[in-house]
Order: structure tokens, then sequence, then C-alpha cells
């Protein structure tokens, strides 16, 4: 009988983790963990855009409804993720219905998004409390992400009121957003931009524009799949220190730490000195947190998983390499970086 994560933390900020339909069955195990130590829940991939529309103008509610009714049963905060991202998202958003030879239209591809957006953010308006309205917008190579390096999004709307800015899908998402449901906390979310300055650059100056523009962004996004070997807290702290010092707050949302220090690393066996080195570097991160947390500016920290057995990092990026970044074990045993979280002594 171990203490409960979130409330030992003590926190303001909410606590989530990322789940599979499974985490939603009373009577499976990760579900008991689930509600003992956590009060926010995100869909790992049940609520993205293929699983929500997989064809055009048909909505799959059962799984989301079941998350966000679990959810309410539980008194727990739902993050919604997400409305907008370049990667499991259906072909059919980007061709013409007419003939799907042809790509969509600016017209189609802003209309599709907005009833995309709009259909599911109202259903579960006042129900889901944050969205993750765009995903992963940068590219790494800079500027925004477009065709070449994956996204169709801004390639095909572009620049639609003609002032030379080409980030206008970006603000009308949040605006479409807004206006089903105007008390959501709206976020952009993204990966690497806590280690990589130049991806922070990035970040700051798209935001920084969408909010002279009154685009109704609340918070930024921190993914924060980060490893054991980096990036190190003061850089981290030095992002977090630029999200706040634009007047948005920071969420952290996918949070875990690779054993490996990048791809080229074979798999390696989990040892207890690591595991031990892992806890350090928990500890050290929501340290960070709390610092944010007493400047009223951190909403939330959500974990990319329950435990190591349901990590997205087993065979990504790297096939046949199993990885042990969450605060529990494959067996759902609380692990080292676990206890130092609770029990920082
Ligand atoms: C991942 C899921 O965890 C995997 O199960 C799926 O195969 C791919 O997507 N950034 C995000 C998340 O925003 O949606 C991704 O989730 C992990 C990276």
């Amino acid at each position: 009988n171990i203490p409960d994560l979130a409330k030992k933390l003590g926190s303001s900020y909410a606590l989530g983790a990322a789940i599979d339909q499974t985490a939603l069955d009373p009577k499976d195990p990760h579900s008991e963990l689930l509600t003992k130590h956590f009060n926010s829940i995100t869909a790992g991939n049940f609520m993205k855009m293929d699983a929500m529309q997989p064809t055009e103008g048909k909505f799959v509610w059962s799984e989301a409804d079941k998350l966000v009714n679990f959810a309410a049963a539980n008194n727990m905060q739902v993050r919604g993720h997400t409305l907008l991202w370049h990667s499991q998202v259906p072909d059919w958003f980007f061709t013409d219905p007419n003939d799907p030879s042809k790509p969509a239209t600016r017209e189609q591809l802003m209309q599709r998004m907005k009833t995309h957006i709009q259909t599911i953010v109202s259903r579960y308006k006042g129900k889901v409390h944050t969205w993750d309205v765009v995903n992963e917008v940068i590219s790494d190579g800079g500027g925004l992400r477009n065709q070449a390096s994956g996204s169709k999004w801004r390639d095909i709307i572009g620049d639609v009121d003609g002032d030379g800015d080409d980030s206008d899908y970006i603000e009308l998402a949040f605006r479409y957003a807004r206006e089903a449901d105007p008390d959501a906390v709206l976020v952009i979310n993204d990966y690497g931009i806590e280690g990589s300055v130049s991806k922070m650059n990035d970040m700051v100056k798209l935001v920084e524009k969408l909010l002279a523009k009154g685009t109704p962004i609340d918070a930024i996004g921190f993914q924060m799949h980060v490893s054991m070997y980096g990036p190190d807290i003061k850089q981290i702290r030095e992002a977090f220190n630029r999200a706040a010092a634009l007047g948005v707050h920071i969420q952290v949302t996918e949070l875990d730490m690779s054993i490996y220090s990048g791809n080229s690393e074979q798999e390696k066996p989990v040892t207890d000195e690591m595991m031990l080195e892992q806890a350090y570097r928990y500890r050290a991160l929501f340290d960070l947190f709390k610092e944010f947390d007493d400047r009223g500016v951190m909403d939330s920290v959500t974990l990319w998983g329950l435990a190591d057995d349901g990590t997205w990092l087993d065979d990504f990026p790297v096939k046949g390499r199993k990885d042990a970044p969450l605060l529990f074990d494959r067996k759902l045993k609380a692990k080292p970086a676990y206890w130092a979280l609770v029990d920082p002594s």
C-alpha cells in the first residue's frame, strides 16, 4: 500500500497519465494505478484525428465518451489530445472529395478543420478541461512544418488574409476551438523545445506573433520526451522562463525519460544503478516543475504512459529495443523514480 503520488506531491498542477483503453476497465490493474496516483487523463491514441473521424462526417465517439465518463466518475481532468496534427490524420482531409487524385483546396481544408474541431470540442464542452489544439507544428529544421517536413496543413491553407504570414491555419484552429468552448484551456504542443534553443526560438516567435493577432493560446505544451542524459535542468528552466515571459502558462504534456542516450544505442539490460540515476533525475525535474508551480504558471504535468509495460518507446525509435522511461515497471511495481517523488529524502 504505497502513497498516492498526486497527493504526495502536493502541487497545484494536475498530474496526468496517457492511457490506452484497457486502463478504463476497472478490472484491469492499470485502472487502479491510474485512479490512485493521477488526477488527469489523456488518450494516448484514441482521440487523435484518425480515431475520431476516420471517414469524413463519421465521427467515432465510443472510446472518447468512455474516457470522459471515466474521468467524471473519478474526479479527474481530461487533456484532449489532439485536434490538429500532421500524423495519425486520415488522408481524406487533404484530398478533393470529387477527385481523390487531387489535393483539397484551401476552402475545403479550412471547412474540414473547422468541422472536426468544433464537432469534437462542443460535444465535450465543460468535460474536456484542456485541448492540445495543434501538435508539432514547428519543424526541426526551422520555421513551420511544411510538406517537405511532413505536414500538408501549412502548404494547403497558407496565407489566408494576405499579410505575408503562413501560420493562419494555426490561428484559425485556436479560434475555432475557443468558439466551441470558451472555457477550455488551449495549448500549442511540441517536442524538443525544452532541449533545442533554436526550436524554442521558433516557438517563441510563433506564439508572440499569434498572441499579437489575438489568437486565444493559453499555454505552451512541452512534450518532454527526455532521456537520462539530457537536456540539463538549467536549459529546461530557461525554456520555461521564456514561455512564462510571453504571458502564457506551461504544461508538461508527454513526460518520459528514456534510458538511452540516442538512436544508435542498442538494447541494454536495466540495472539498479540505472534506475537510481533515473530517480535522481526525475526528482530534479519535479523540483523544477515546483518552481513554476510556485509562480502560478504550471498547469499540468502528464506522463506519457502509466508503466513501462505500455511505453511507446519500446521498438521506437529503434526496433527491437525495450525502454524503461516511466515511474512504474513492467509488473506495475513502483520504481525508484516513484519513491524519489513521494519521499525525496
Ligand atoms: C504516440 C503513441 O504513444 C504511440 O502509441 C503511437 O504509435 C504514436 O504516437 N508525440 C505525441 C504523441 O504528440 O501523440 C505520440 O504518441 C508521441 C509523440
